[in-house]
């Protein structure tokens, strides 16, 4: 490789932890001191650049990590960060301590910071899409997503069998605050007899029209998947329709909750956060700025971050049609 375009980086973790920073960060760490590109590890996201909390990192201080969930350099969403004052004094650090680029590991909250940081004081930053809810443009997967899928799935799976037992009907929330990803695949994946997202128009009528289908096909006990940005209403106020409409159905609520943002990275996300971290340093030392590193049909890509951050993917209609058809 010709002339490394930065000879010192900075890495950190923001927002919401998702399984496979650590993987990302391993990768990170190690690329950077392969290349003799001096590499700091930033504590509590952009905190960390605030209060000075800088770690240089070796491959040795990456080790062991790359099967654990959470992320060792802890995470953070910033609220110094979002002023002036506190962006100066981390500038001001940065500068100090010669940082010439951050890799930034998180999702939109944190390119957003990444973005303006870069446009007030030149430091080059690149992201790197790590949050469960798979809601950044420019990559076919974010890091996390694939594990917290599995776990949402495994749980949900759970709950079926007692769901099943006791002829219940259960509405289960997974994560997902403003996109539908995790329910939506999850609930395809668990038979759900209905799915509820944000991306679509839901309403009552049509989940109630369902119940009677079911009922109608003989089902004695059904799942409903409601991610956790729903428009139309909450697990619980669904909940308080369904049995206002169904006073006989035994109805129960589940939110899956933080559970969905923990546990040891998937293969795929380990995969995924190795080959992002590794693109992100390169890319780096090919003069990347400002651009999100990203996997789309299995090639490395880097997007602007302002379109990572302002645009989005689409569900996949074909889903909904089949989990539709399935439910039958
Ligand atoms: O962005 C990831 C996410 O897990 C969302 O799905 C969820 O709405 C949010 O973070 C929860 O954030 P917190 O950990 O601050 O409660």
């Amino acid at each position: 490789m010709k002339d490394s375009a930065v000879k010192k980086i900075a890495v950190l973790t923001s927002g919401g932890d998702a399984p496979g920073m650590n993987a990302a960060l391993r990768a990170v760490v190690r690329t950077a001191n392969y290349y003799d590109i001096h590499c700091y590890g930033v504590r509590e996201g952009y905190n960390g650049l605030i209060h000075n909390d800088f770690l240089k990192m070796g491959p040795r201080s990456v080790k062991n990590i790359i099967n654990q969930g959470g992320t060792i350099l802890r995470s953070a969403r910033s609220k110094e960060f979002m002023t002036k004052e506190g962006r100066q004094t981390a500038y001001e650090n940065c500068k100090q301590l010669g940082i010439e680029a951050i890799v930034c590991i998180g999702g939109d909250g944190t390119f957003t910071g990444a973005k303006i940081f870069n446009e007030e004081f030149g430091i080059k930053v690149i992201g790197v899409p790590g949050t469960i809810d798979n809601d950044i443009f420019g990559t076919d997967n974010t890091i996390g997503y694939d594990t917290a899928l599995n776990t949402a799935m495994d749980a949900i799976d759970k709950i079926r069998d007692t769901a099943t037992s006791h002829n219940r009907v259960f509405f289960i929330e997974v994560m997902g605050r403003d996109a539908g990803f995790i329910a939506l695949n999850s609930g395809l994946a668990t038979g759900a007899l209905d799915i509820l997202i944000p991306e679509k128009k839901d309403s009552a009528d049509d989940l109630f029209a369902n119940f009677l289908k079911a009922e109608k096909t003989g089902k004695s006990s059904s799942i409903v998947v409601v991610a956790e940005g729903e428009k139309l209403n909450n697990v619980y106020e669904l909940a308080e329709k369904a049995k206002e409409k169904f006073p006989d159905y035994d109805i129960r609520v589940a939110i899956l909750g933080h559970i969905q943002r923990g546990g040891s990275p998937s293969c795929a996300d380990r995969v995924l956060a190795s080959r992002l971290g590794y693109g992100a340093v390169t890319g780096l030392m090919e003069g990347q700025n400002c651009v999100m590193a990203g996997m789309r049909s299995n090639e490395l890509v880097f997007t602007p971050i302002e379109e990572a951050i302002k645009k989005h993917n689409e569900i996949n209609q074909d889903l909904l049609l089949i989990s539709e058809i399935l439910a039958i």
